[in-house]
């Protein structure tokens, strides 16, 4: 029988879960079934995801940031078959294509004029890990260093600088001469920075996980101690990259310039995978400096012409539909709508981000019932209350959204940067209404909670090391 994709799909659509249970990643199956998260996705659009009966979800998530332009945006999907179309030489390897030519020519056209540089990759774990080697062979140093809360990837080099035990955990040992600096933090910075050994300061403008943002000094001053002590600072834009943060890069909110940063994500506008790193000529000729090492760091996949095309296709959608300052103005506008929401919903300490990037923390309601309730979920797990609020989010409003890391009391939104007022006004509604809910104890809410806990607790007594 020929192979027929529409047609599998048509005859297995809904065997889904299933399929990930026995073959893949079971344990992920059973996290989403257990917070009802085991929806059979059908279709996708723009901002919108389609079930199996075409109810529509408002996709809040944007798989992890990777959707600034909208889900299966025409003009991307016209660049990658235009590529097919044409029968392409791909990947020849031995030559040097037009595609990556060009791709190299607009990414170093919209990053600082001092950058002039530009090296592909697939993903931004491997933008990262590329990033630290160019960092080290350029300076001949080998520290570096990132900030305690950072996320910049889970392969062994971009691990090593993510700060954060729970992915660290049971990986070790990791990568030596990888080092924290406290967040927020200038006196420690320059403690590790004075010896001298430093090759790159590593980080994110906005961290993803928690939506935290320096206050606004201290990257300015931070680049200042990077070059008064001669190590390089990396600005990772794989997450605030390319119009998330409501600027085109997040180190623009502080006018900085960075001698290396990192892309992914969004650069391919979804379809497949892609990833850049930008610096100075003089850095990237310390690691290709000579003849024999022209190869010396690369990959297989890098410069393929389906991610190039797709990134030319997408800069340009970035740039023709003026998603940066739809992003910057509907970012504000659920901002101050969340915020908004505060005067009435005493569970709402903050709402912080910068463009389409925001988060929503709880706190500690002051009512002795539903205190209770807080005090009881929290010493089981401390991310358990966010998961109950996204849960409902997708239940009742059909809004995809996502806790913003482990143990915190926090609700990420990573919107395309292509919404309007109606799904601004949605999303807030949808807030409003599950905060009235989750005050309702006992109530569905709580009952849903409750079963979180019981899943989490009994998982905890069956952990047991596997395989001996
Ligand atoms: C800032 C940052 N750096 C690196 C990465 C790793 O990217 P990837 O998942 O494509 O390896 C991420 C992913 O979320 C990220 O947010």
């Amino acid at each position: 029988m020929a192979f027929d994709l529409k047609e599998t799909i048509t005859a297995r659509q809904g065997e889904n879960y299933d399929l990930h249970h026995h073959h893949v990643n079971r344990t992920l199956v059973k996290v989403l079934g257990t917070i009802g998260f085991d929806k059979v996705y059908a279709r996708a659009e723009g901002c919108y995801l389609y079930d199996m009966d075409g109810r529509d979800y408002l996709d809040f998530l944007s798989g992890y940031g990777v959707y600034n332009m909208g889900r299966n945006h025409p003009v991307i999907r016209k660049a990658i078959e235009d590529v097919l179309e044409m029968d392409l030489p791909n990947m020849v390897q031995m030559d040097c294509a037009l595609l990556s030519g060009l791709l190299a020519e607009k990414v170093v056209a919209i990053t600082p004029p001092h950058l002039d540089a530009c090296f592909f990759a697939n993903s931004g774990t491997e933008a990262v890990e590329g990033a630290m080697k160019f960092a080290r062979a350029s300076t001949g140093r080998t520290r570096i260093l990132s900030m305690s809360g950072s996320y910049h990837g889970l392969s062994y080099g971009s691990l090593s600088a993510t700060q954060n035990d729970h992915f660290q955990e049971g990986f070790g040992p990791l990568l030596p001469g990888v080092e924290k600096v406290q967040f927020n933090d200038l006196t420690d910075l320059e403690a590790k920075l004075a010896t001298g050994d430093v090759a790159a300061f590593i980080a994110e403008p906005v961290q993803g996980k928690g939506v935290h943002i320096p206050d606004d000094h201290y990257f300015p001053a931070a680049q200042d101690l990077c070059r008064k002590y001669g190590a390089l600072f990396i600005a990772d834009e794989v997450q605030t990259g390319l119009g998330r943060t409501g600027k085109l890069f997040g180190f623009q909110h502080w006018d900085l310039e960075p001698d290396i940063i990192t892309m992914a994500k969004a650069l391919s506008g979804g379809y497949v995978p892609c990833a850049a790193i930008v610096t100075r000529r003089k850095i990237y000729q310390g690691v290709f400096s000579r003849l024999d090492r022209c190869v010396v760091h690369s990959t297989t996949f890098g410069r393929n012409n389906l991610a190039m095309a797709a990134g030319l296709a997408a800069i340009q959608v970035i740039e023709d539909e003026k998603l940066i300052e739809n992003s910057a103005k509907m970012g504000q506008k659920l901002i101050d709508g969340l915020a908004a929401l505060a005067s009435k919903h005493e569970l709402i300490k903050e709402v912080r981000g910068k463009g389409c990037m925001l988060a929503i923390e709880f706190q500690q309601p002051k009512s002795l019932k539903l205190k209770m309730a807080w005090k009881a979920i929290h010493a089981v797990d401390k991310g358990l209350f966010a998961q109950m609020v996204v849960s409902s989010l997708l239940d009742k409003h059909r809004i995809l959204s996502h806790v913003a890391g482990h143990n915190m009391d926090v609700v990420k939104l990573l919107p395309p940067l292509t919404i309007g007022e109606k799904e601004v006004e949605r999303c807030i509604r949808a807030f409003d209404e599950v905060l009235a809910d989750v005050t309702k104890f006992p109530g569905p809410m709580w009952e849903f909670g409750t079963n979180l806990v019981k899943t989490a607790l009994s998982q905890r007594k069956q952990k047991q090391p596997v395989g001996v």
